[in-house]
């Protein structure tokens, strides 16, 4: 049957031309960091030439990365300050700082009132002097008991924290006479605690959507 026939020589096309792949199945390769005898440190896979910057980090700003010039912090913004950068530092601020440093910026966080180390307040006069770069210094390199926050906080984010902690810094100490035309200054301004002085911030009853009227005090 000629039918037969012609599947036969086409099954012989099929196995000759497999055979002619085999030499690229068994081509010399190694297994990603398998140990070869061909370098003399044994290593596979090679290093890359010495000066390599990976692509996207060639840090050629240090300002922006380290807030200093050689040892000294620096005391400008890499920046311009908007307010979508402050609005970033202060979520990025409540985020990780708040726990330790409290909302205001006094130390009290929920933190250290369970037993850590009592960080200082940013309202005292050697931090409301410190210049940006120290505060975007011990962010990147931690200090004392406090641990870095490179890791968890990207550069640009780590300087909207200082904007915001500047920001804070002054809301704390500001005169009447600084505030913007036009707006509104409270009677009472709101306190924060001294260190150490056991005050307490005033209390303020908030209106609650879910509480019923009659309830609320
Ligand atoms: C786990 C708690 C904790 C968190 C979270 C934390 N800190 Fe601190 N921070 C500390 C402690 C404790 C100290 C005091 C360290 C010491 O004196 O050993 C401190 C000190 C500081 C100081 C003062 C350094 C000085 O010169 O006295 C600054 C500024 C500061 N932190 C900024 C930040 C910022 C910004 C963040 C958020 C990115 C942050 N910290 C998050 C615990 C914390």
């Amino acid at each position: 049957m000629p039918i037969f026939r012609m599947f036969a020589i086409f099954a012989l096309c099929v196995l000759l031309l497999a055979a002619c792949r085999l030499d690229m199945h068994v081509q010399p390769r190694l297994n990603p960091l398998a140990k070869s005898d061909f370098y003399t440190d044994q290593r596979s896979a090679r290093p890359p030439v010495e000066g390599t910057v990976a692509r996207g980090d060639l840090r050629e700003d240090t300002y922006f990365y380290t807030g200093k010039f050689g040892n000294t912090p620096g005391d400008y913004m890499p920046f311009p300050v908007t307010a979508d950068v402050m609005t970033r530092g202060r979520e990025r601020f409540n985020i990780y700082c708040s726990p330790c440093h409290s909302r205001l910026g006094d130390g009290n966080g929920m933190i250290p009132q369970r037993g850590f180390r009592r960080p200082p307040s940013y309202h005292i006069d050697r931090l409301r002097k410190a210049p940006l770069g120290y505060f975007f210094d011990v962010m990147t390199n931690g200090f004392g008991a406090m641990p870095d926050y490179a890791s968890q906080i990207s550069p640009r984010d780590r300087w909207c924290i200082v904007a915001y902690i500047r920001a804070l810094q002054l809301s704390q100490n500001a005169s009447t006479a600084e505030v913007p035309q036009g707006q509104n200054v409270p009677s009472e301004p709101p306190q924060f605690r001294e260190p150490g002085s056991g005050a307490t911030l005033p209390t303020v009853a908030f209106p609650s959507a879910d509480v019923p009227k009659e309830k609320q005090q």
